[in-house]
């Protein structure tokens, strides 16, 4: 069933439902109020009728013009006595007679309702001395009411249908005005996606206050976040591919030197095999680099435990130090030396390996390190006086692949991987990361991460 079908149908209903809801009460009340004016008047006849003292006497109620003044049209007067005998009795309408005579010691009021007709009864004791002598009993037929509510019903009737036809014409016409942008959109949508291309809804929907503007903004947001994603993709692919081929024509081409004419020549088979061997080394640190840029992707949720920072950057350092043959400098602040962070303590191990590899390839003094809490976060400082970046790459060096110089960093190898893996990390933990640099003078790394909450601890 279409959304307006859905939305005609459920109005239609809720619409049915109110009108015959309010014609039963408009129909009861009235019937209610007329029926109540009518019992009134009769009460106040009988009234009138006991007030005459000839009524009081048995022996007058055998004469036709006691009751006589009283009658009016469709009613029907009568004096009952104790033995359910009729005494007297004048009526103007057939049908009251026929109501059976039951002699009652109290005051009653009855509405008869019967197929032909809609009758009210009252039944007042006439008392004579304090004693019931008899019962006075006043009949009334409802033809009037009843030809009225007749009236009434028919009149609710067909302003029922008519509200009904006009509401559902009325639904049609602005479920369509609802549903109209709905339906283009769902075209343009689908257009989009036969095409397979990424295209933006245009300003008419987009431009609208509604939710239907809304909807037309965060679909055109969707579409420029999957554009992004597909060009950085793309990007990604070709930048891999070029990284990865480079290396292998390297290899290619030395090994079909050597089994040309190198083999023999002990310089150049030196030469090729170091080749060989320096662009494998490469390949592999790419490859895994590139692997662990996938892992991370897939990772959607990191465990974090509590990680004692000091320990980790001087076991880090330590090692650093001993496999290149460095000088790395590190001071803690007292305060940092107690703090804890919530954090993988791997993948922070390595953060500080790929940001203290760098130091160590592009400077060739020691490094300085120092870690201080600043307002609720660890700041983590790395310092080099090395060869500096421009403040023009500054911004790009998160990108993948993203090198400086791209004949400085063959030879020291880099992938261009490193700091967008750092990035990453760096997310994931709710850091930031800051690169202050003056080519030639060098390079200051600082990233701030958040320490666990110091009630925690
Ligand atoms: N401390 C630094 N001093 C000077 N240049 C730097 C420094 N850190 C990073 N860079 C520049 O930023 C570029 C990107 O760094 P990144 O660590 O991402 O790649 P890489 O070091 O070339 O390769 P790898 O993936 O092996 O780390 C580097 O190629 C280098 O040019
Ligand atoms: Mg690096």
């Amino acid at each position: 069933m279409s959304l307006r079908t859905r939305l005609i149908l459920l109005t239609g209903s809720w619409i049915l439902l109110i009108l015959l809801f309010f014609n039963m009460f408009i129909y009861n009340y009235i019937f209610k109020r007329t029926t109540d004016a009518e019992n009134r008047m009769l009460w106040n006849k009988a009234q009138i009728i006991l007030r005459n003292p000839l009524v009081h006497r048995p022996e007058n109620w055998e004469n036709s013009r006691l009751l006589w003044e009283f009658i009016a049209d469709d009613t029907m007067i009568r004096i009952i006595s104790p033995d359910n005998a009729v005494m007297a009795q004048i009526s103007t309408n057939e049908q009251l007679t026929e109501y059976p005579a039951v002699y009652r010691t109290d005051y009653y009021s009855e509405v008869e309702n019967s197929i032909e007709a809609r009758m009210l009864f009252i039944q007042v004791p006439i008392l004579e001395n304090g004693k019931q002598i008899g019962q006075l009993e006043l009949g009334k037929a409802l033809n009037v009411i009843g030809s009225l509510m007749e009236i009434l019903g028919q009149g609710l009737m067909i302003t029922s249908i008519s509200v009904m036809l006009f509401s559902i014409l009325g639904g049609i016409f602005y479920t369509r005005i609802i549903i109209r942008p709905l339906r283009q959109m769902l075209e343009t949508m689908r257009m989009i996606r036969s095409k397979g291309d990424f295209l933006m809804l245009g300003p008419k929907y987009t431009s609208r206050k509604d939710e239907i503007g809304r909807l037309g903004q965060t679909f055109n947001d969707m579409i420029s976040h999957l554009q992004e994603h597909d060009r950085k993709q793309k990007q990604f692919v070709a930048d891999a591919s070029h990284e990865l081929r480079t290396p292998l024509t390297v290899i290619e081409s030395y090994t079909s030197m050597l089994k040309r004419w190198g083999g023999n020549d002990p310089a150049i088979r030196r030469e090729a095999l170091d080749a060989v061997q320096s662009e494998t080394r490469r390949l592999k640190n790419l490859i895994e680099s590139l692997l662990k840029l996938a892992e991370f992707e897939r990772e959607e949720q990191v465990k974090l435990d509590e990680t004692a920072l000091v320990p980790l950057v001087q076991e880090t350092k330590e090692q650093l130090e001993q496999a290149f043959n460095r000088e790395i400098r590190f001071t803690a602040s007292e305060v940092s030396k107690h703090r804890r962070l919530l954090a993988d303590a791997k993948k922070i191990k390595q953060l500080l390996i790929i940001i203290l590899d760098n130091a160590i390839k592009y400077s060739r003094e020691p490094i300085d390190v120092t870690l201080a809490d600043v307002s609720g976060f660890a700041e983590l400082k790395i310092a080099d006086k090395g060869v500096g970046i421009s403040q023009e790459d500054l911004p790009h060096l998160f990108e993948r692949f993203y090198r400086v110089d791209q004949t400085r960093n063959r030879e020291t190898g880099g992938t261009g991987l490193g700091l967008a893996i750092a990035k990453q990390i760096i997310d994931l933990h709710q850091g930031t990361i800051r690169f202050e640099s003056e080519v030639g003078e060098g390079t200051t790394v600082t990233i701030l991460l958040p320490w666990k909450a110091q009630t925690e601890q």
